[in-house]
Formats: C-alpha cells, sequence, structure tokens
C-alpha cells in the first residue's frame, strides 16, 4: 500500500497509489449535505486517485425498499446525479452491483468464515435490535422486522471491497466500522487459505461540516429537514424560506455564526457575498427574508448546471444502462480474477 510518513511521523496515503471505491444505495434522492458532505469529496478523491470504482449499491438498498418500481428508479435517479455533479465514467469504473455476480459468490465464500458474532456486532443490526428494546420487544422479539440482509449487510460490503481490490474507501463515520470489519474477514479468510484479499483502509474526510438542516438540527432525510439537490425552483425557494431564525428584525445586528442561512450560504455563495452577508448580519440592516433569497439565488447558481446534466441524463436511461453496464464488464474483469483465486484457495 502506498503510504509515506510525514515530517511527524504521521502516517500519510499517497492517493495517487491508491485505487479508491465506495458505494451509494439508491435509497432516496440525495440533498445538498450529501453533496457537500460525501459527494463532492468523494469525486475529487476520484481524480486524485491511481484509479477509482464508484457503484450503485442496489443489492443493499433490497433490505429496506420494497417497491420494484422504486429500486429502479432510485437508481437512476443517483445514478444520473453523480454523472450530473461530475463523475466521470470515462476515468471511474461505474457500475451497479446487481450487475457484478461475482460479488454474490465472494460474499458466500466470505460467509463462510465471517463470525457470526462479529454481525452481531454492527452498528446497523445493534441499532435496529435498540429500537425493538424500545418498542418494548423482548426474548426472540428482539430480532423482529430485521431481515438476514440487514444482518450480514457487512459481508456484501466486504465483498464489494475486496471483490475489486480497492485499497482506499472514503466513508462518512457511520460506515467506518464496515471497512474495519472488511479487513477482520479478509484477514481470516487469508489466514485460513492463503492471500487471497488485498486489506483496505477507509478514508473520512475529518474537515466536512454536518450540514444543518431547515429546522437546525443535522440535514437527514430521516429528519426530513433536508433540501433537495434537484427540484422545481419555486419549491425550493418555499422550502428555503421555512428554514428556522430567531424573531429579530432587519435592523438588528445579529450574530451570523447563529444563523443557519449564513451557515448554509458559507458552501454556495461566493466570497464577496458572504463577506456581504456577514458585514448585514453583524451591523443590522440584513433581513432573514433578504438573506434567504440570497441562499436562495447562490443554490440555484451553483446547482443550474448539475441539474440540467441531470435532467437530460434522466432523460434517456437507455444511455445510463449503457454506461452502467461497460461499468460492470470493466468490474467484473476484475472480479472474476479474485472470483477464481478464492475458489482455488479454498478448494473449489
Ligand atoms: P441521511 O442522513 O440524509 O440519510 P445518509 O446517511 O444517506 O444521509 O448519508 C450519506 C452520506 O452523506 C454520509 O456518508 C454522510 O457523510 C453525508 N451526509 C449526510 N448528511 C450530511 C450532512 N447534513 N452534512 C454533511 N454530510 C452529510
Ligand atoms: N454501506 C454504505 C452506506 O450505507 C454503502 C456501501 C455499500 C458501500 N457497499 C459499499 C460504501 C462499499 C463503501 C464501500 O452508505
Amino acid at each position: 500500500m502506498g503510504k509515506t510518513i510525514d515530517h511527524k511521523g504521521f502516517k500519510v496515503m499517497d492517493i495517487s497509489k491508491q485505487r479508491v471505491l465506495t458505494g451509494v444505495k439508491p435509497t432516496d434522492l440525495p440533498h445538498i449535505g450529501n453533496y457537500i458532505g460525501a459527494i463532492r469529496p468523494a469525486i475529487e478523491l476520484t481524480k486524485k486517485a491511481e484509479d477509482s470504482f464508484l457503484f450503485i449499491a442496489d443489492y443493499h438498498a433490497l433490505n429496506i425498499l420494497r417497491d420494484p418500481k422504486e429500486l429502479k428508479e432510485y437508481s437512476y435517479q443517483v445514478a444520473a446525479a453523480w454523472l450530473a455533479l461530475g463523475l466521470d465514467p470515462d476515468k471511474t469504473v461505474f457500475y451497479r452491483q446487481s450487475d457484478v455476480p461475482e460479488i454474490f459468490e465472494i460474499t458466500t465464500l466470505l460467509s463462510s468464515v465471517a463470525p457470526k458474532g462479529l454481525m452481531n456486532r454492527a452498528h446497523a443490526y445493534k441499532a435496529a435490535i435498540d429500537k425493538n428494546k424500545e418498542l418494548g420487544n423482548t426474548g426472540q422479539d428482539l430480532d423482529k422486522g430485521i431481515n438476514m440482509g440487514l444482518y450480514t449487510y457487512p459481508i456484501l460490503m466486504a465483498a464489494d471491497i475486496l471483490s475489486v481490490k480497492s485499497t482506499l474507501i472514503p466513508v462518512g463515520k457511520d460506515q467506518v466500522q464496515h471497512v474495519e470489519m472488511t479487513r477482520d474477514i479478509a484477514g481470516t479468510f487469508n489466514h485460513i487459505f492463503g492471500e487471497v484479499f488485498l486489506l483496505p483502509e477507509f478514508y473520512v474526510q475529518e474537515k466536512t461540516e454536518l450540514l444543518p438542516g431547515i429546522d437546525g438540527r443535522k440535514m437527514s432525510k430521516s429528519y426530513n429537514n433536508h433540501i433537495p439537490l434537484f427540484m422545481d425552483s419555486k419549491k425550493r425557494r418555499k422550502l428555503i424560506m421555512k428554514i428556522m431564525t430567531d424573531s429579530k428584525l432587519p435592523e438588528e445586528a445579529k450574530n451570523p455564526d447563529d444563523s443557519l442561512i449564513y451557515q448554509l450560504f458559507c458552501h454556495f455563495g461566493t466570497d464577496d457575498a458572504k463577506q456581504e452577508m456577514r458585514a448585514g448580519f453583524e451591523q443590522g440592516g440584513m433581513g432573514y427574508g433578504d438573506a434567504k433569497q440570497m441562499l436562495f439565488e447562490a443554490i440555484e447558481s451553483h446547482l443550474k448546471e448539475p441539474s440540467e446534466r441531470y435532467v437530460e441524463l434522466m432523460s434517456d436511461k437507455k444511455n445510463i444502462d449503457a454506461l452502467l453496464l461497460k461499468g460492470a464488464e470493466q468490474a467484473r474483469a476484475v472480479a472474476t480474477e479474485t472470483l477464481r483465486n478464492a475458489r482455488v484457495a479454498v478448494g473449489l
């Protein structure tokens, strides 16, 4: 693995030597928090890496979704969103997980060595158990409503990562445990059967802040306080006008750092405009209505081109299919080799 040491003796990644991979669950349309916190940094990382793989994790989504039309549509929408936001399919291998069957055979091979106890400790499973406890369930009912897909989720994720020999996995903090489990499972397999799998490292962007939602809590689909990336302008304006504020009058001085409008504006406004809003808040004279209008216009202008590309991409789904299938062929070329080695190693 291409690692070097910096002047203070810390481990530093040489990203230009890494194969970066990440997966996106198509369970909803991304919002501006996902964009700033995950999509944009991941795309930037793909530009610095030696090569990169990005896939639509549709089998992961199947643990949650139950409407086939929804799964199909979200897969297109998420693919179109990443492409519209700058993912270059000529540089990044871009595919649907379900188009790479080798991943699923590797999942089975890994299941034979993955400790059940490890699955019991996975955050997503533990959170589901805690929810059942809160509902007053006990004994066997603690597993109520939990499917095996959720329970074995970390094994499928390990197969995603190991199949294409990726070395660096950009993830949000909540997914770090899954990458650590991937290392555990791959390490156990290699220990028993010989060196088949490359052990990956996770990569968490430390400095990206969490964007607040329109009610001040972390922007999240689960709180329904999010601003979607691609939506009708009038609806977006309405949503932005709902951002929570205190009741200070326009002429009163306000602390910009306490304002949700200003916090969001920092990610979309130009430097001059940010300065203007900051000064207007500090000195008084900047009303919340005007600030919200500035925020609306900045988001619209930032997302104008991606939105147009998104609409164009969504109008030709056959083109998206063709792009993803081409990516799947490239991913399969690597995954087939990994699978062959793993099969031979275990004696199949
Ligand atoms: P949600 O909370 O809306 O369900 P996800 O859990 O699907 O979002 O998050 C996908 C990725 O987007 C995560 O890896 C996380 O790093 C990033 N992300 C989510 N919400 C925010 C936010 N409010 N600000 C910055 N990044 C975010
Ligand atoms: N579990 C990830 C999430 O919920 C999505 C994902 C699936 C993934 N397979 C992956 C991320 C492999 C990185 C690598 O966001």
